[in-house]
């Protein structure tokens, strides 16, 4: 295809704006899939993804759309991931198109991942298509959420399309915004081949696919292919395109976007970002600016089964030769035994891996606090990365303590402000800026990450009842008064439940951990001192006392089916406990006590 007839996009939105449907319905529209083969929601792959709601993978889809000028243009739509914890990846594929279709719900307006995502987009130069969707509802406000699109991002809205996704209209004004205003590729068909690797995942028939962009040159079947970070050579097996089935053609020319195999081994060969060139003649100078994605968020996984300790290594190994981004090693805890230590790229990718593993892999699991990486500068001029409190060197050999801080929006109708700032500032927030956009709130903070890892997300959403967004960028390390804290149950140090925690807030952290633990876990014959300690000093303690007689007839009355369900609870809960010397302690309790009220 000549240049002038492609144009390639993404569609930028929030989680529930209608990304997938309008997605699905310009795909609809021009015929690109037979009405009958029509999935819902075409794009998103994964189960769990569809589950979630969210999308993981980015996906393409070539388009061939008739235009009211007569021409047939081949429009590309790459699928975005919309989460912050794919930012890497969601910039990648920002650099392999032209243009985005800024989609914003009518009834509800510019949400924290809105803006995200189209700060990515003009920061990779974009021309932005605003697309006011679900005009459907009573509740649609056009006018209203244009106005908020030019006052928060500072676009021109006056001619934002009107759309709804569901029931079809606007969709052909779409497709001709897409042709007439999104400007065409730019490449040279004779220049060497420069592509940009896009994204990559293994594929059950065909191995490894990877996602390409052309710059220059072109791409077919039988040619050798560099990878420039790794410097390996393959010969290419296919290309083709995602019609959005994948179809084979010959080749991808300059502007293209489209997917070839090439008999590589695994995802992790593969590195998002990359450039790819021919073996021979290839060009000298990469395209610019890739980094790695590198984990941001660490925790310990561990069978709660220890006889599963074989399965969950094959569940982790299979995941992470399909997520370059997942990261692992072995690691042995003196409570838990073995497990890995494994990474990810933020919470979500990590409920993401761990629920694929339980599911998909059938292994019950207990999941470590998750943690930050401290920058730890010990009085010998050494510097370490903690990825695991438990491996905290001696206090009085560290000289000070860096953590990672983030930038973090926030979204909130107004009457749930200071319910926001309140929790943000709980958080060791910095508040940094505060506007208004109508009756919604936007505020941005600086927060140490490691008071966000946990249960930030949840709290926010409980707080505002589900009407807050929330979007965060990493920002960099500071020092603070970090110390680590452990908790000992009947003497022993469980290091599964050892925090990195702010001195100022060790005492009130370590009493509610105390206090919830005595909750979780069940009482034994013998009474169980539980204790949280910074180095060796006690900051908090509580007693769980004896059981002296049968649970069913004293604690919880003579009630018949009350009883049964205890039995039953009891029954259920004994899979999931691991003993810690003496003690027993159920696996929520690991995640629970972790959780701040
Ligand atoms: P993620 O995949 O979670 O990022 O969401 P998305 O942005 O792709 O949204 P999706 O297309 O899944 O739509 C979210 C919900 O809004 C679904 O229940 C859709 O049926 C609904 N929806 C999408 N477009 C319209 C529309 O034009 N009108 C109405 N009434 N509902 C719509």
């Amino acid at each position: 295809t000549d240049l002038a007839h492609i144009r390639n996009f993404s569609i930028v939105a929030h989680i529930d704006h209608g990304k997938s449907t309008l997605a699905d319905r310009l795909i609809q529209s021009t015929n690109t899939v037979a009405e009958r083969d029509m999935k819902e929601q075409l794009l998103d792959s994964m189960d769990i993804e569809r589950e979630r709601g969210i999308t993981i993978k980015a996906n393409t889809v070539r388009i061939d759309y008739l235009a009211q000028d007569g021409e047939t243009y081949v429009l590309n739509l790459i699928d975005t991931p919309g989460h912050v914890d794919f930012a890497y990846e969601v910039s990648r594929s920002m650099r392999a198109v032209e243009g985005s279709l800024l989609v914003v719900d009518s009834t509800q307006g510019v949400e924290a991942q809105t803006l995200a995502n189209v700060y990515q987009a003009i920061d990779a130069d974009h021309e932005i298509v605003p697309v006011l969707n679900k005009i459907d509802l009573p509740a649609s406000d056009c006018d209203r959420v244009a106005e908020q699109i030019e006052d928060v991002i500072g676009i021109d809205a006056s001619d934002a399309i009107r759309v709804s996704a569901k029931s079809g209209i606007g969709i052909e004004d779409t497709l001709e915004a897409i042709v007439k205003r999104l400007p065409a590729p730019k490449g040279d068909r004779d220049a060497p081949l420069k592509a940009m690797l896009v994204d990559s995942w293994y594929d059950a028939y065909l191995g490894v696919v990877v996602l390409v962009r052309i710059m220059d040159g072109v791409l077919k079947k039988g040619q050798r292919i560099k990878m420039m970070q790794t410097n390996a050579v393959y010969p290419v097996d296919r290309v083709g395109v995602f019609r959005p089935a994948m179809t084979a053609i010959d080749e991808l020319g300059p502007g293209e976007i489209g997917f070839i195999t090439a008999s590589i081994k695994q995802v992790r060969d593969t590195k998002v970002g990359d450039t790819i060139t021919t073996d021979k003649k290839g060009v000298e100078t990469p395209l610019p600016g890739f980094k790695p994605s590198q984990p941001v968020v660490f925790c310990g996984l561990f069978p709660v089964d220890s006889a599963e300790f074989e399965d969950l290594r094959d569940a982790i190994e299979k995941l992470a030769l399909n997520d370059a981004s997942f990261s692992y090693e072995m690691e042995t805890s003196a409570a838990l035994g073995f497990g890995f230590r494994c990474g990810f790229l933020g919470l979500l990718h990590l409920e993401v891996i761990r629920d694929r593993i339980e599911r998909e892999y059938d292994i019950d699991l207990i999941t470590t606090a998750p943690s930050v990486i401290y920058h730890i500068f010990m009085r010998d001029g050494e510097k370490i990365d903690l990825h695991n409190p438990a491996d905290m060197p001696d206090p009085s050999t560290v000289d000070h303590i860096e953590e990672p801080r983030i930038k973090a929006t926030i979204m909130v109708p107004d009457e749930y402000l200071g319910d926001v700032l309140k929790l943000c500032q709980d958080r060791r927030g910095i508040q940094e800026d505060l506007t208004y956009a109508g009756s919604r709130a936007m505020v941005v903070y600086d927060l140490p990450l490691n008071e966000v890892v946990f249960d930030f997300y949840d709290r926010l959403k409980s707080v505002t009842k589900g009407y807050a967004s929330f979007d965060y960028q990493m920002k960099g390390y500071r020092t603070d008064n970090l110390v680590k804290m452990q908790v000992l149950v009947n003497d022993e140090p469980v290091d599964a439940l050892s925090t990195m925690v702010h001195r100022d807030r060790a005492e009130t952290r370590g009493r509610a951990m105390c206090e919830k633990l005595k909750d979780l876990i069940p009482r034994h014959m013998f009474k169980i001192p539980i204790q949280a300690a910074i180095g060796g000093k006690v900051i908090a303690r509580e007693t769980l006392s004896a059981l002296r007689k049968d649970v069913t007839a004293k604690c919880y009355g003579g009630d018949a089916t009350r009883k049964k369900k205890l039995l039953e609870k009891q029954k259920a809960g004994k899979k999931k406990m691991r003993q810690f010397g003496k003690v027993d302690i159920p696996q929520e309790a690991f995640i629970s006590a972790l959780k701040m009220d």
